[in-house]
């Protein structure tokens, strides 16, 4: 299949989303920026659209689907239950990197909901992608545009890598902002649960629906406790080396990282090292990224999935991580960093 590449960096043009409407129209996929991470576009409402979605990916076929909207008012026709708290959120966060999950209507299809009665729903912050979705109909769903268990693509160069020639189009809109994908909030339940942490964090939905529950296997994994979010039990974001996360004081970390990488060294090994800009001279060797300050916490989000793949190019043999706790997007970064080191963790 020959890939369409688009640009909407300066502004795109009409002829670029007429295109991608007319595509997805006729149940083709298209891959979008979003202000998370871009996103492979589908016709929600069209089954076969959907599995499309999945062939591509390589997504195991019980995963669902986030579907996009563009108006508030068109949740209604694919949803079919929408409770006071979900409008507050909807009100404070939509546009923006929030999903969330309703009891579905029976306008959406099993095959985009993964078999799922409920469905998740998302209105992105992005001019390109609110015009994606309103040419392609008013609702696509839309994964994140990688191979299934790759990094999330942050530019259209990533998803060129893993989705090139096995889609419809591309349409370049740049970097995203935030590089993580967006909160999933079960609004099913009567105290609303997170699924998956991202840029909105406990607080600030607090802050407007009062209390609100996270998902146990946020963080740690537990034999007894299964992740509601399908996708988010699968070892996920991965990089081909081996990655692992050394926690502890600034300098216990620097030390073992540094005689990780001196073993390695004696093998005959490349060691790839995550580092903040404050410590990442501090490693003597190895094959250091600075992921930004300690406390840039936008900064670092945005880094990571780029690095992960520029590790991938690079045919390092292991990869060490600092861990990165900062407040706000803390949670979410260090979720997606266990995830990637299907949760090898070092605490020294
Ligand atoms: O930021 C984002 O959300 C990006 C951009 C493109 O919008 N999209 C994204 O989609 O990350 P995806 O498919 O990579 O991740 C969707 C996650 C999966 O973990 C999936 O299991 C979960 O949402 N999910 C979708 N529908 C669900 C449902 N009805 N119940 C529980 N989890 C659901
Ligand atoms: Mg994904």
């Amino acid at each position: 299949m020959r890939t369409i590449m688009a640009s909407m960096e300066e502004g795109g043009s009409s002829e670029t989303l007429r295109k991608a409407g007319e595509i997805l129209k006729k149940g083709g996929l298209v891959a979008f920026p979003t202000e998370t991470v871009y996103g492979l576009g589908a016709n929600a409402l069209d089954e076969e659209a959907a599995a499309r979605i999945y062939e591509a990916k390589g997504r195991p076929s019980d995963n669902p689907l986030i579907v996009h909207i563009a108006e508030e008012k068109d949740l209604g026709f694919i949803v079919d239950e929408i409770p006071e708290k979900a409008w507050k959120l909807a009100e404070a966060f939509w546009p923006g990197p929030l999903t969330m999950i309703f009891p579905k209507s029976e306008k959406v299809p099993y095959g985009t909901t993964g078999g799922l009665e409920t469905v998740a729903v998302r209105m992105p912050d992005h001019v390109v992608a609110l015009a994606v979705i309103r040419a392609g109909g008013g609702y696509i769903a839309a994964p994140s545009a990688n191979i299934s268990g790759r990094p999330s693509p942050t530019t259209a160069a990533h998803v060129s890598k893993d989705l090139g020639g096995r889609i419809d189009m591309i349409i370049d809109g740049g970097s995203v902002d935030i590089g993580l994908e967006s909160t999933i909030v079960d609004m099913t339940e009567e105290v609303p649960v997170i699924l998956r942490p991202g840029y909105i964090t406990r607080d600030m939905l607090e802050r407007v629906i009062g209390h609100v529950k996270a998902d146990k296997t946020l963080l740690k994994v537990d034999g007894n406790h299964r992740p509601k979010a399908p996708g988010m039990k699968y070892k996920h974001y991965a990089p081909q080396a081996d990655l692992c996360i050394v926690e502890g004081s600034q300098e216990c970390v620097v030390g073992k990282i540094n005689e990780c990488i001196a073993e390695g060294k004696a093998a005959g090994k490349q060691i790839g090292v995550i580092a903040a800009d404050e410590t990442a001279k501090l490693y003597k060797d190895g094959l250091v990224k600075s992921i930004g300050g300690r406390t840039e916490e936008l900064v670092i989000a945005q880094r990571l999935y780029g690095i992960l793949r520029e590790f991938d190019e690079l045919e390092v043999s292991k990869i060490y991580s600092e861990a990165f706790e900062t407040p706000g997007m803390g949670q979410a970064i260090m979720n997606r960093l266990m995830k990637a080191a299907g949760h090898q963790i070092m605490k020294v």
